[in-house]
């Protein structure tokens, strides 16, 4: 399965790398398709790549990176064991927002990646993924608050370089980040249910269950 799932990224990204379906391509240095574990359970998406992301076609490797992996680091993962990907795969100039047309021509890459690695998770990082489940939703007021929606928590969080540029965030942040292994908890619990699993298997130490003589 991982390595079907890691030729499934491969070929994506190698799509991401010759689209021509928006204007980013022109000015941009690299594609940044995204990167991570194609077996990861959580996705983290983002908004689109900067400067050092352009540089080295790799998703948060700048201060914001930095300082999504202090926050990986709080609740014990490594940035190799979940994928992290953004709205736009090639950077916008000079760092400004991604238009919507430019949202809009590479949702197909993002929206194929999420089918391939199929998380149980998908933490949006600020406002523009944060768009994509929770349309008109403002993130002061719904961060740290997951939806449970089929097989997945979709789970909104502040964007890093907000919580850099105002450090009041930051306990919010790490609270969020924090409630992370919880949440995951509560969707496998869920899908152990949807497949007919008992919710709380029993014990060894549990006393014999009484045969029904009936
Ligand atoms: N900010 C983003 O949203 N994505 C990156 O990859 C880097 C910074």
């Amino acid at each position: 399965m991982q390595q079907d799932r890691a030729t499934a990224l491969k070929t994506i990204a190698d799509r991401v790398a010759a689209c021509r379906a928006c204007r980013l391509y022109e000015r941009a240095r690299n594609p940044v398709p995204g990167a991570g574990d194609p077996d990861a359970e959580i996705v983290f998406i983002g908004e689109g790549p900067g400067e050092q992301e352009d540089i080295q076609g790799l998703p948060f490797v700048g201060r914001s990176g930095q300082y999504l992996d202090y926050l990986l680091n709080l609740i014990g993962l490594k940035r190799s064991q979940v994928f992290i990907a953004n709205v736009v795969k090639h950077r916008p100039p000079n760092n400004r927002d991604p238009q919507p047309d430019e949202i809009a021509a590479c949702e197909p890459f993002l929206n194929e990646q999420l089918a391939v690695i199929d998380p149980l998770m998908i933490v949006t990082l600020g406002r523009f993924s944060m768009a994509r489940y929770f349309p008109n939703a403002k993130i002061s007021s719904i961060h740290g608050k997951p939806r449970y929606e089929g097989r997945v928590a979709y789970y909104p969080l502040f964007h890093p370089a907000a919580a850099l540029r105002n450090p009041a965030l930051r306990y919010d942040m790490e609270d969020d980040v924090n409630r992370i292994p919880s949440i995951l908890a509560e969707v496998r619990r869920l899908r152990s249910i949807a497949a007919g699993i008992p919710d709380a298997p029993p014990h060894e130490d549990d006393p014999p269950r009484q045969l029904s003589l009936f």
